[in-house]
């Protein structure tokens, strides 16, 4: 299949290897993959004593010398079988404290083994000597072709805004060079993956290419990026480094060679094509991906996030935090979930104040304020095949064609008076009130077309579409946007989503830093986008929201399975993964906290959603997965499996200095689990061979998924380990540290 990455601007779009080629090697299914390719350590790393001796003039020449012997010995892409998470801290399981090594992995609810380690080395001929970048983020998986299954991932890197810097590489031919996130696929032989959890062997055994998924990358005007000017770059500058005539406008200037780079590439989301039915959603397969923060200098103005490959303006400028396709039961449509900060931008000084300046006062007589997490529940419904002025659009025109380019933002409204389904509650005061956010509480509402549209114009941020989250719901009178603290300061921030994959269902499942989460849904969609035609767009949908879980005490509903024992505090007291410990100052706890990776993985009875926090733990922090997804209000709450631990300024093996590679770790600090991916459409097997073929539409994927049981899942996950930045991830160009797994459940 043919798979492109999009980044869109705050919101970056590969396509799946489309016309774009945004691609490693080889192009889907033209190029089968060869007999027996494989990457081999053919050629060992050595050097003489004399090169030895003269590199030990460099600087920090013990750190490099240690990661070179890392690589003499191996540590090629899937050799580290040494795993970064755990089951329980190593004070209380006795496990063995060697740095490179893992602690206790004998996992209760479910068994998981590492696909590959951040600072490994590319053997592959079409990458030789490249390193893995990380920290790993957003990740898919499609089939490249019949025997290979390449796994795509995103590293969340900042370029010149953290300590360390990822090695640039090259785009459209090498007019431009690009430091910060990187796309890369890593190809695995898809017979021996379908069974890697049936036998002790690393990794390595079964990867058979890496490559950069990024070939070509435009900028929001469309222009494809170029080399970096003295003064303003005035054609192929990547906008969201710059202001809108092309002055650099981040607060620091690149410490490697390179002329741009992509912040923060946050959560991704594997689009493929017509993935609701034949001829129903995107005709292209997209890693959909986004730019999520900035650090702007606090002097000049600037455009806002944009995304890398195909820059996307319809959904605003606001940085994002992940956009999934949902199921828009039309052939001419496209929707998609949409969440993040909307504009966590520091720096953001001059465009406050020119908002301020051009716009005047607000409807309701107050000063804009800055936008940053002013913003409702989203969503996006666009038009195939149009232009932004709503013309026809070449059929070529990769984000025309996908209704990237022609569309409209909703967000969710609700009536905020006293009489409305909150009581006139917002968003996070409701969730943290047990009268209201139990499991199966219902708020409706509608989803209501924002004033702001996208219209093709590169414009600096005073007039992007963050703002119109401080003005009144068109058309509504008693109805406000649902932010979660109202109008006039920022609450918490809408994390990760996962669509509804269910036949005939258009919603999405919406996580909380607050540590709530809860399923949208937008009500007769296939009725209403029939009503309308060509460039009419609905003004609104109804909707509902159901609470799956309040920001209240999930202390109960957690099982530990007989594991996750934190070390014991200075009195004694027994501490457990029933509570979220991001202080240890006193007793933890107990609802969850910054729920950040969230992504539902179906079977042929429902969903269970993975839950990753992000919370700065300082014991372990926390993976769980929940029991099958209901909203029924029936006064039962959901139970939550614990999957694994990792990291902690306070855990054992992190104070111990224990990194995964050997070296790269020398100060304790948190980890964060980072993305989830449902890998068993593309292995299971019908009869002994695999059911799904390469050249199959994105619904048959689906379809495949849904029909494995729970236990017999491969679900992909990662953690990123961001005190793992020294040794070879530091000095060979890979960022920082983590790790991408398989993980199978056994839950009871
Ligand atoms: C360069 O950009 C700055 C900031 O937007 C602008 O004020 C200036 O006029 C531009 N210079 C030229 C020569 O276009
Ligand atoms: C940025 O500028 C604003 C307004 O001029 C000022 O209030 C603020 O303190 C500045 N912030 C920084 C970090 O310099
Ligand atoms: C929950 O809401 C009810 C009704 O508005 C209110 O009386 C109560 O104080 C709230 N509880 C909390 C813990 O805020």
């Amino acid at each position: 299949m043919k798979f492109s990455p999009l980044c869109v601007t705050s919101l970056w779009i590969v396509p799946s290897l489309t016309g774009a080629r945004i691609l490693g090697t080889g192009n889907g299914q033209e190029e089968a993959h060869p007999e027996g390719r494989v990457c081999r350590n053919g050629a060992p790393l050595t050097w003489s004593p004399a090169t030895q001796a003269v590199l030990s003039n460099m600087g920090y020449a013990e750190d490099i010398l240690q990661a070179l012997e890392l690589y003499a010995d191996g540590f090629t892409i899937g050799s580290t079988q040494e795993l970064i998470v755990e089951a329980q801290d190593a004070a209380v399981s006795g496990a063995t404290v060697r740095d490179g090594q893992a602690g206790d992995t004998d996992f209760p609810f479910g068994d998981i083994k590492p696909i590959v380690t951040m600072g490994e080395r590319s053997v592959c001929s079409e990458s030789m000597g490249q390193t893995v970048v990380g920290k790993p983020d957003g990740m898919g998986a499609y089939l490249l072709n019949e025997r290979t299954v390449r796994v795509i991932y995103q590293s969340e890197s900042y370029g010149p805004l953290e300590a360390n810097e990822a090695r640039a590489y090259p785009v459209n031919n090498g007019e431009a060079m690009i430091g910060g996130s990187h796309i890369a696929g890593i190809d695995y032989d898809r017979e021996k993956l379908s069974r890697f959890m049936n036998n002790n062997g690393p990794a390595s055994n079964m990867v058979v290419g890496f490559d950069s998924m990024i070939e070509k990358a435009y900028n929001l005007r469309g222009e494809p990026l170029g080399p970096r000017m003295e003064g303003n770059t005035t054609v192929g500058a990547h906008l969201s480094n710059t202001d809108a005539n092309g002055q650099w406008a981040v607060e620091a200037l690149p410490r490697i060679e390179y002329d741009w780079f992509y912040q923060s590439l946050c959560s991704a989301h594997m689009e493929e094509a017509y993935q609701w039915g034949p001829g129903i959603g995107l005709k292209d397969d997209l890693f959909i991906t986004n730019e999520e923060w900035h650090a702007f200098d606090n002097v000049t103005n600037f455009v806002g996030n944009s995304k890398s490959l195909y820059a996307a303006g319809v959904f605003s400028l606001g940085g994002f935090e992940k956009l999934a396709e949902i199921n828009p039961q039309s052939p001419d449509h496209v929707m998609f979930g949409v969440s993040g900060y909307n504009g966590d931008y520091s720096g953001y000084h001059p465009a406050l104040l020119a908002r301020q300046e051009e716009y005047g006062l607000r409807p309701d007589g107050n000063e804009y304020v800055w936008c940053n997490n002013i913003v409702p529940y989203r969503m996006y419904v666009g038009v195939k095949g149009l232009m932004e002025d709503g013309s026809r659009a070449p059929d070529d025109d990769f984000l025309a064609r996908n209704g990237l380019r022609y569309g409209q933002v909703y967000g969710f409204a609700i009536d905020m008076t006293e009489d409305g389904p909150t009581q006139g509650m917002w968003r996070d005061e409701f969730h943290s009130n047990a009268t209201f956010a139990y499991n199966g509480a219902k708020v409706e509402g509608k989803w209501v077309a924002q004033p702001w549209k996208w219209d093709g114009e590169v414009r600096n941020f005073e007039h992007d579409g963050s703002w119109d989250f401080q003005l009144p719901v068109p058309g509504m009178k008693d109805y406000k946007w649902w932010n979660s603290a109202g109008y006039d300061e920022g609450g918490a921030k809408t994390e990760h989503l996962s669509p509804d994959v269910r036949p005939g269902k258009t919603g999405f499942i919406q996580g909380s830093t607050a540590g709530y989460f809860g399923h949208l849904y937008v009500l007769d969609v296939e009725d209403v986008l029939k009503g309308v035609s060509g460039k009419e767009l609905p003004k609104s949908f109804d909707g509902e929201y159901y609470v799956y879980q309040g920001e209240l005490d999930v202390t109960k509903q957690i099982e530990l399975g007989g594991k996750f024992r934190y070390t014991d505090d200075a009195d004694g007291n027994r501490r457990d993964a029933t509570r979220n410990w991001d202080s240890t100052d006193e007793d933890g706890k107990v609802t969850f906290e910054d729920i950040d990776g969230l992504e539902v993985v179906y079977t042929p009875t429902g969903m269970h959603a993975v839950l990753q926090e992000d919370s700065g733990n300082r014991l372990g922090e926390r993976c769980l997965i929940s029991s099958e997804l209901e909203h029924e209000d029936d006064g039962k709450e959901l139970t939550y499996y614990m999957v694994a631990m990792s990291g902690g300024a306070e855990n054992t093996r992190m104070m111990a200095g224990v990194g995964i590679p050997a070296g790269s770790n020398k100060e304790a600090g948190s980890h964060e689990f980072s993305g989830v991916f449902d890998l068993s459409g593309l292995l299971r097997k019908s009869r002994g061979s695999f059911a799904l073929g390469a050249n199959e539409k994105g619904y048959r994927k689906r379809e495949e998924d849904a029909k494995v049981e729970l236990n017999d899942k491969y679900i992909m996950i990662n953690v990123q380990a961001a005190n793992f930045e020294h040794g070879a991830l530091k000095h060979f160009g890979a960022d920082t540290g983590g790790q991408i797994m398989i993980y199978k459940p056994r839950l009871p």
